[in-house]
């Protein structure tokens, strides 16, 4: 089977605090049926100032330019604004979700949406199967019929994020760098270096869109967009970096890299991909863009190759599982209970139940029930 599930859930396992034996597992055998992903359609765009305060605005939206031959990535490192890592809350998100709501663009139910989540966590429930490496986890809450999905970072991992060795901060850098290379504020500006980086300046997309019968509303950031910006996705850009191919096992390497670049463009209907291939010591040496949706048949056949078909299979499976499980332990705490998904490659994902101390953290003494915020709470259950 595609996606196992090992134990079946029962009430009396759902104590607050203890590990639900309950798992679910993805494989990378071949997809048994295709699971429709609906294009998605764009619902609104904010963004963030330069002390990262959100704007219903375009200011921080940025034009494609294409830089200059062999630029230095790490140029301006030392004048680099660096917003601290934090953890990933959803308050932004679910300001804009409730101004759409308002309108009535999304249907006044809210329980029609399966799923409330930031791009980068679909992103990594998605490409779970192939994931050999990295595990996660994530809080999950469901009201009123819908999942909302907040990543999960230890106060270790913050700190571990917040000190990173300085090898890996000025890789970390190249990568804005090459933003500030490749995206002015105007169209057709001259190329050059667009701006000094501050990671607190942010564009981010709403969109809505499905995966199989799960209506989703997922929110992401979004580099640049191509000469102009009609209030659609389809001219806007991902701004990617990655090292020189030197031989076949870095193009093995770069391969299973675009498993996670084409899902994170694909979540938000961002057509077009631009990597800026670099030297260890960050100099640009060529470009290349890719299609996103063209990326999965560039890829097929090749050693250690994947195919969307078997995440968008176990995405389906993983999402109505948990909507279905966390439906049926209702009766354990209402709404205002607080799950973590822990995820750990090869083995799967496992539902745990937080105590209330637990809860609290999450809530890290601010004004929030779980981790959603009061304001927000009030807005579904008024
Ligand atoms: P690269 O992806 O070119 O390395 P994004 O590509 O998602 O727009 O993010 C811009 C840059 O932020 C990345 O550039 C990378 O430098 C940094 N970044 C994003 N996610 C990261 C993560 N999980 N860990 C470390 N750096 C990250
Ligand atoms: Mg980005
Ligand atoms: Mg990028």
């Amino acid at each position: 089977t595609r996606a196992r599930r090992s134990t079946s859930p029962t009430h009396n396992d759902t104590r607050p605090g203890s590990p639900i034996a309950l798992s679910y597992t993805p494989t990378t055998q071949a997809a048994s049926r295709a699971v429709p992903f609906q294009q998605p359609a764009p619902l609104l765009t904010f963004s963030y100032d330069d002390s990262h305060t959100l704007e219903f605005t375009n200011a921080a939206m940025r034009y494609y330019v294409e830089p200059p031959p062999r630029a230095e990535l790490s140029y301006g490192y030392e004048r680099w604004v660096r917003r601290p890592d934090e953890r990933g809350r959803l308050d932004s998100l679910l300001r804009a979700y409730t101004k759409v709501r308002a309108q009535g663009v999304v249907g006044a139910a809210g329980a029609e949406i399966g799923v409330v989540s930031w791009r980068g966590v679909m992103t990594r429930i998605l490409t779970a199967p192939y994931e050999n490496r990295d595990g996660w986890e994530m809080n999950v809450m469901l009201c009123d019929g819908t999942l909302y999905f907040e990543e999960h970072l230890t106060e270790a991992r913050l700190q571990e994020k917040n000190n990173m060795p300085s090898h890996q901060r000025t890789q970390t850098y190249y990568g804005y760098s090459f933003e500030s290379w490749c995206a002015a504020s105007e169209p057709r500006a001259v190329p050059g270096w667009h701006g000094d980086v501050n990671t607190n300046v942010q564009w981010c997309s709403l969109v809505k869109t499905k995966l199989g019968a799960t209506r989703l509303v997922i929110g992401g950031e979004v580099d640049c967009v191509r000469d102009r910006y009609d209030g659609r996705n389809d001219t806007m850009v991902e701004l990617k970096t990655s090292m020189n191919i030197r031989g076949p096992q870095d193009e093995q390497r770069f391969e299973k890299k675009l498993l996670k670049f084409y899902f994170q463009s694909f979540l938000l209907g961002v057509p077009e991909i631009i990597v800026g291939f670099r030297t260890p010591k960050g100099q640009l040496t060529t470009l290349q863009s890719f299609k996103t949706m063209q990326i999965p048949r560039m890829i097929r056949g090749k050693p250690d190759s994947w195919d969307p078909q078997i995440c968008l299979l176990w995405g389906d499976e993983f999402v109505t599982w948990l909507r279905q499980t966390l439906a049926s332990w209702a009766g354990s705490g209402g709404p205002e209970r607080v799950w973590r998904v822990k995820f750990a490659p090869g083995v799967g994902v496992e539902i745990v139940m937080l105590n209330d101390a637990e809860t609290k953290d999450v809530g890290g003494g601010e004004e929030r029930v779980g981790f959603l915020p009061s304001w927000y709470w009030k807005e579904i259950y008024q």
